[in-house]
């Protein structure tokens, strides 16, 4: 059985630690210690919260009922193997999306996943109630818990397995870092010609709550839709001067027509 209130350690002093430390504090359920490997970190975070600090692991507190490991991804295995030791009953969750729950399982008997689906940043006050949290735990009351726990803080909760949750990482690089690269390519065409990135502003803003309110392939439109190769080649020649971009030009340019059309390829 879980306390109202349980014993929460947060290990890693990023943005996640950072914004989820705050949001269950202002929430009613406080962080009772930050263990960090950087001192400077671990007691920045927890002045803000008001919580003892650690950078040793071994000095987490042993009686804690859930820690939320929240540090890069390829050290959440070795913190949680050095956190064991002096938690060995603990709930031990990570927030991260692309590394699966068991990670945890050589060290902890209790261990899940947190993961917040957003991107959060530390100047930008993240809206909880539009943010989905992944929840996934070995033992069914700890999911229990986890669930409520998302619902206090945010608002859309899921449960989510590690192969689920591995493609899901993969989808929110396409919608994420891939569309804001294509943004980032859109911007860098338009300053080279003396054009503002806010011209395109309405068109993106449309384009997404188009994408929102239907289907993203229902809703495409332009050129490789069309089959327009005239328009596609002129495109291509303007991008010469951009390998790269022409390469993905003409990549995304197939994968378009793939989808109306599966034998097509755009023409050379
Ligand atoms: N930021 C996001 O948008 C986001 C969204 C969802 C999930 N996540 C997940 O949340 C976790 C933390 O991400 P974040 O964005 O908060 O990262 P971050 O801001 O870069 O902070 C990383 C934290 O990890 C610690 N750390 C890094 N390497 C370490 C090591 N070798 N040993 C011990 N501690 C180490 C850092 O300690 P120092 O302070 O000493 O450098 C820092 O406290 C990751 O698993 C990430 O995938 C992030």
């Amino acid at each position: 059985m879980h306390s109202p209130l349980p014993k929460i350690v947060i290990a890693g002093a990023g943005r996640i630690a950072w914004h989820l430390g705050r949001r269950l504090k202002g929430k009613g359920m406080p962080v009772a210690h930050v263990v960090s490997r950087t001192a400077a970190h671990a007691r920045e975070l927890a002045q803000t919260l008001g919580s003892d600090w650690s950078d040793d692991w071994a000095e987490a507190p042993a009686d804690a009922d859930w820690l939320l490991i929240a540090v890069r991804d390829d050290a959440i295995a070795a913190v949680g193997e050095a956190l064991s030791a002096a938690m060995p009953g603990v709930l031990a969750t990570h927030t991260s999306g692309a590394t699966p729950g068991t990670v945890l399982a050589p060290f902890f008997k209790r261990y899940g996943v947190f993961y917040p689906l957003q991107s959060f940043s530390k100047e930008r006050m993240p809206v909880w109630s539009k943010i989905p949290f992944c929840v996934d735990a070995a033992d069914p009351s700890d999911i229990l818990f986890l669930k409520k726990t998302a619902k206090v803080i945010g608002n859309l909760v899921y449960q989510v397995n590690d192969s689920q949750r591995a493609m899901l990482h993969v989808a929110a690089v396409f919608a994420n870092n891939f569309t804001n690269h294509c943004f980032a390519i859109a911007e860098k065409l338009l300053d080279e010609h003396d054009l503002p990135f806010e011209m395109l502003h309405p068109l993106m803003e449309e384009t997404l709550q188009k994408a929102i309110a239907d289907s993203p392939a229902r809703m495409q439109t332009g050129p490789a839709l069309r089959g327009d190769t005239d328009t596609m080649q002129r495109h291509l020649s303007l991008l010469a001067g951009h390998l790269h971009w022409q390469t993905l030009y003409r990549n995304l340019s197939d994968d378009i027509r793939q989808e109306i059309e599966p034998s097509a390829g755009t023409d050379e």
